[in-house]
């Protein structure tokens, strides 16, 4: 279909950055994953799952999308069921601000609110108020992004081949946080079956349970997710997230990744999200190792748009003890 808003979806700018990198040897590029029409990376993966689903007769005309998050992943479905016709119910815990739920509305998505308070086992908690929801509802689709093998997969398929072309092969480190893991683990997988040695490095944020995971095998209980940043780390291991990818990790705190940010609005015109800054932060600190010319690529995978009243408002960073 010409000029089909969906087939938009990807092939996103890779831009160098020119003023924070202050490593003479080693370039940094981001891929500005906000530039993808629901303003984040998360199109790329429920554009490649609906589709699936569509292909293998998972979701038929007047189906339902049923999804648990208020995130990014919601509004991408948001669209893509506005788009295409299927009704969208979206799942999610009553913390989650009124601008978000907004958001999801305008695409005409359903939004059902749960109580923060419900614990992982009590069926009022958001994940299982979706399980059951598309349980109840004839002719519904779960997109299930944690679990999903085809989420690795829209990375592998898509962002991996645009990195890979986009430096005409130069790309030598690969840095991207990680939620479902989808990003990191589909990216690096492609990335390392062209060069074996392209090196991938995951940020994670103090608390979340990866980084733990990473070193010694085993889950912190303490792994409480209890910072700021939005929509990277974890409480529970994901079936999209593929350690065997990742070659070295390193932990984060909310100040390195919103002050990073506010410094690529400043300085580089690049308003992205807290993981945009938590990932440039993060490559910064590998630039800093690394002794050999080296090409690092990272994400932005959100628009900073989405957090002005948090991150990019000063008001809230004093109050929360953050510097300007
Ligand atoms: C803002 C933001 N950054 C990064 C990520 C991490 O991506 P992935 O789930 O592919 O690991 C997410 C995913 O939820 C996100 O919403």
């Amino acid at each position: 279909m010409e000029g089909f808003i969906l087939d938009k979806i990807g092939n996103t700018p890779l831009v160098k950055l020119q003023k924070i990198n202050p490593f003479k040897n080693v370039e940094i590029w981001v891929k500005l994953e906000f530039m993808n029409p629901s303003g984040s990376i998360k199109d790329r993966i429920v554009n490649h799952i609906i589709n699936d689903a569509e292909k293998n007769g998972l979701l038929k005309p007047g189906g339902t999308i049923v999804e648990n998050t208020s995130g990014n992943t919601g509004a991408a479905a948001a669209m893509i069921g506005a788009i295409k016709g299927y009704k969208v119910i979206l799942t999610m815990p009553d913390k989650v601000s009124i601008e978000k739920q907004n958001a999801l509305k305008a695409f005409g998505a359903e939004i059902v609110v749960t109580p923060t308070s419900a614990l992982p086992d009590d069926p009022l908690h958001y994940v299982n108020t979706a399980k059951r929801i598309a349980a109840e509802t004839p002719n519904s689709f779960r997109i299930n992004q944690y679990d999903n093998p085809l989420n690795p997969e829209a990375h592998y398929l898509s962002t991996g081949p645009e990195i890979w072309q986009q430096t005409n092969g130069r790309v030598t480190h690969f840095v991207a946080a990680g939620s479902t893991g989808g990003t990191i683990s589909g990216i690096s997988k492609y990335l390392k079956e062209q060069n074996p040695n392209v090196f991938s490095f995951m940020p994670d944020p103090f608390g979340s349970i990866f980084y733990n995971y990473f070193r010694t095998g085993e889950i912190n209980l303490d792994g409480s997710c209890s910072y700021f940043v939005e929509g990277v780390g974890e409480d529970h291991l994901t079936k999209a997230m593929n350690f065997e990818m990742v070659n070295d990790m390193i932990q984060f705190n909310d100040e390195n990744a919103f002050s990073t940010a506010r410094r690529l609005a400043r300085e580089e015109g690049i308003i992205g999200g807290g993981t945009g800054g938590a990932n440039v932060w993060a490559a910064l600190q590998l630039a800093s190792r690394l002794t050999e010319p080296a090409v690092i690529v990272t994400v932005i995978p959100d628009n900073g748009a989405k957090y002005l009243s948090k991150m990019y408002n000063d008001e809230w960073m004093k109050e929360k003890g953050f510097s300007l």
